[in-house]
């Protein structure tokens, strides 16, 4: 039994766990009944959910209702795939005014966005501030030999391997998904520097904030609509004690500088059948679940193919 002072009452055992997913693609309807058969969590359980849960409002929507219905908090980023003007949408809004739609609709539901305050996990192995980031990319994760956007984006189109949000993702206003991409960064870091510096993060974004998660991809090329280098060194400097991510449909933990980097997403039915071995579950972020290793980098790799 352990000693507690007579004047100190003992702490509670603090419950609740600290669970991610992401890229959810409930528009394959194996996800969509993945999501629906979801349990719901134990008492005190959180949820972040790092972004492309669909490319339709309405099903993102049902996505962010059902999962707000199992878990008394869920934060949200923005992925891609939610951010697309999708021609089946008939949401016809782009860039900024969709992303504030989806904001809006989350604050309906009480699902925590990148605009509101950073919440602060007080559950087991906390505290530490949770910090739901959008930030796109600007083309500066470039493929070897190339040193411009413009370079990067030849060889992509000579290979053939274009992402698909050159056709569906606007950047309106901005002139360009590189200018909303710094605009992001801009209106973030100066929330970031006023969190306690006493307080760990756990920082959430749809695209990694390194480069290196981005090495194996399958194809290289697609690297550059995957993140930022403005990002590299945030994981130290906002005292990250895990980063969370999805995008790459890659799930694996990675170490770097002592961090942990978990990629969470669930992926498309094609990859979970040709991988097996990897998770269809909730990943346990707080107190801090068992790192997930995939052997070396799979002969086939995986990410988005071309057009996806
Ligand atoms: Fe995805
Ligand atoms: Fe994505």
């Amino acid at each position: 039994m352990r000693h507690v002072p007579a004047d100190l009452p003992e702490a509670p055992v603090v419950p609740g766990r600290l669970l991610a997913i992401s890229d959810l693609h409930v528009s394959h309807p194996r996800n969509r009944r993945w999501v629906a058969d979801l349990p719901p969590g134990l008492p005190g359980d959180w949820l972040l959910v790092a972004g492309d849960l669909a490319e339709k409002v309405e099903d993102i929507e049902w996505t962010l209702r059902t999962l707000r219905s199992r878990y008394g908090t869920v934060v949200w980023v923005p992925g891609n795939h939610d951010l697309w003007a999708h021609p089946r949408d008939p949401v016809k809004l782009r860039g900024e005014a969709r992303y504030q739609h989806l904001v809006a609709l989350c604050r309906d539901l009480g699902v925590v966005t990148p605009e509101d305050p950073y919440p602060v996990w007080t559950g087991a192995g906390g505290p530490a501030v949770i910090v739901p980031l959008f930030l796109l990319y600007d083309y500066t994760f470039r493929p070897d030999g190339t040193s411009t956007k413009a370079e990067a984006l030849d060889l992509a189109y000579q290979t053939g391997v274009i992402g698909a949000d050159e056709r569906h993702l606007h950047p309106d206003p901005y002139p360009s998904r590189e200018a909303w991409c710094q605009a992001r960064i801009d209106a973030t870091l100066p929330r970031l520097a006023a969190i306690d510096p006493e307080l760990p993060t756990i920082l959430v974004s749809h695209f990694p904030l390194t480069r290196e998660p981005t090495r194996i991809l399958r194809y290289p090329v697609f690297a550059q609509w995957c993140g930022t280098e403005q990002t590299a060194d945030w994981h130290r400097r906002f005292r990250a004690r895990t980063v969370v991510y999805g995008h790459l449909h890659i799930p694996r933990t990675m170490v770097q500088d002592g961090v942990r980097f978990e990629e969470v997403s669930l992926g498309y039915p094609y990859e979970q059948d040709r991988h097996p071995e990897r998770p269809r579950q909730l990943i346990q972020i707080l107190p801090p679940g068992p790192a997930r290793t995939l052997g070396p980098p799979p002969a086939d790799g995986s990410v988005h193919p071309p057009g996806r």
